[in-house]
């Protein structure tokens, strides 16, 4: 029988003002921040099939939303290009009236206090849609170039920095894209721009609705060649160190949910910030439960957003954060 009854864990549960002073897990406004997707052309709104309640906007459009969402008390948006002229090398990535260029710079003029972060990738701008430029490595084999591939995310970084962006987040899972981009940054005298690494991301199944939201798929193969197979965790750890060493400042797990563990083994591990990514397909997946009766969608989301605070992130990219930010008033 051990301690009972004299020992009664429920005694702590008894009473709601005892709850809540006892949550040592919280969510903040400050800590989440919210993808936004930007598009070619002017006055056009476009919903996300595979995403209710998620849109893409063309840069005018796009401004008032993020006045919007200030207006709520966030404080962080990341942007995604969608991009109408796309090549073999994705060269609208670094085009200055590229569309996130466009926004980056509105919204710093505007709203100098919202955070701009910028994901910095190719597959939204090459025609095949992967995160690189392509080869033949073999009879029947096409391979995304790694070393080629890092010249042109420090120019798309570089790009996106001098537009004003806070943060350029690389997302291709290069190796050493992260020292490139630094190396790139610093040259072009942007010190002051910082880093936030997609450093551990994994080949997930749960990146479909982003792909039709960036319409971004890749036309042929996949990316396990460069990013994380899901069954080597031990893996994730070598890549978050090699972040460190090239200069990330902020470090991210990609998807969330799947990965909690993850998450907690990098924040034993590192003392950068950690931010954890609650991907697309994360989101659609409570909304289509939600939209059928099947869940109760405020409660599921601040379950899962605070296990991901839970897990050790102290920042958190989710769809979810407008409504959140309403939620947590
Ligand atoms: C671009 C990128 C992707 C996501 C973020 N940046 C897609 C991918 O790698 O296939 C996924 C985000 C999401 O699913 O919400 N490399
Ligand atoms: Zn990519």
């Amino acid at each position: 029988m051990g301690a009972y009854p004299t020992t009664r864990l429920r005694r702590l549960r008894y009473n709601k003002t005892l709850r809540d002073m006892l949550a040592g897990v919280s969510l903040r406004r400050e800590e989440l921040i919210a993808p936004l997707f930007v598009r070619e052309g002017e006055n056009d709104q476009r919903s996300i099939a595979s995403m209710p309640g998620q849109d893409q906007y063309s840069v005018d459009l796009a401004l008032p939303i993020v006045g919007r969402r200030r207006d709520k008390g966030l404080r962080a948006v990341l942007l995604f290009g969608v991009v109408e002229q796309k090549d073999d090398f994705g060269t609208r990535a670094w085009s200055a009236d590229a569309p996130v260029q466009r926004l980056t710079a509105e919204i710093k003029a505007k709203y100098p206090d919202m955070l701009v972060i910028t994901d910095t990738c190719l597959c939204e701008y090459t025609k095949h849609g992967h995160c690189g430029t392509v080869h033949p490595v073999g009879p029947d084999e096409m391979d995304v170039d790694n070393d080629e591939t890092l010249v042109l995310l420090a120019k798309a970084a570089v790009s996106q920095a001098q537009a004003g962006a806070d943060l350029v987040a690389p997302s291709a899972m290069m190796d050493y894209q992260v020292g490139a981009i630094r190396q790139a940054l610093d040259q072009a005298g942007l010190h002051r721009t910082g880093i936030m690494s997609y450093s551990v991301k994994f080949a997930s199944s749960l990146y479909g609705p982003f792909r039709d939201a960036g319409e971004s798929p890749p036309q042929f193969g996949d990316r396990r060649s460069y990013q994380m197979d899901y069954r080597s965790p031990r893996q994730a750890l070598a890549e978050a160190r090699a972040d460190v060493e090239e200069g990330a400042d902020i470090l991210m797990v990609k998807p969330a949910l799947t990965y909690l563990d993850v998450i907690a083994e990098l924040r034993r591990n590192f003392d950068l910030p950690l931010a954890a990514y609650h991907v697309s397909g994360e989101y659609s997946q409570i909304k289509a439960a939600a939209a059928n009766g099947w869940v109760d969608e405020k409660a599921v989301v601040l379950e899962t957003t605070t296990a991901i605070k839970r897990a050790g992130a102290d920042l958190i990219i989710t769809y979810f954060a407008e409504t959140l930010a309403e939620w947590l008033e």
